[in-house]
């Protein structure tokens, strides 16, 4: 799967940052494959951020990415090790720990509100784009 899913989370959105971030994967060499700027439902979010449910921070989560309209993309690159690009494009989970150069870490400081998700294996992207956008199968 040389494909994987990156959504520019409601805070990018309300903070005019898409284009800073779709600027960077595609700077980075990345191909924009698809993209729609959708409010995400709750079903959706549930099915999509399954494997944190019963933690607790999963309805704060699922509250957030709910709140208002996402930037949902398949980005394209050479190889299987794609989602990785990605991943290291966004640096760690929290902000305060995400180094420098990093979308997160140049760009956000709260936990919750870390702007970018991108699958976290090729195995994750194939079931989110299924999610997101079933017709590219
Ligand atoms: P994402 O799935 O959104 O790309 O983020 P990730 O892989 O870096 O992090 P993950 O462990 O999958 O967590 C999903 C999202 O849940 C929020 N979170 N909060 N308070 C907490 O301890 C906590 N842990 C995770 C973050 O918004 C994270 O992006
Ligand atoms: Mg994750």
């Amino acid at each position: 799967m040389n494909r994987t899913l990156v959504i520019v989370k409601p805070d990018g959105v309300e903070r005019r940052l898409t284009g800073e971030i779709i600027g960077r994967l595609e700077r980075k060499g990345l191909r924009l494959v698809a993209a729609e700027l959708r409010t995400i439902d709750r079903e959706v979010a549930v099915r999509h951020y399954s494997e944190h449910e019963g933690k607790p921070f999963f309805d704060d989560l699922v509250a957030f990415i709910t709140r208002s309209p996402a930037l949902l993309m398949v980005v394209e690159g050479p190889d299987e090790e794609t989602y990785a690009v990605v991943r290291a494009l966004m640096g760690a989970t929290d902000p305060k720990k995400a180094p420098l150069g990093t979308i997160r870490g140049d760009l956000a400081i709260e936990m919750t509100e870390n702007l970018v998700h991108g699958s976290d294996s090729p195995e994750s992207a194939r079931r989110e784009i299924g999610i997101f956008f079933p017709d590219l199968g």
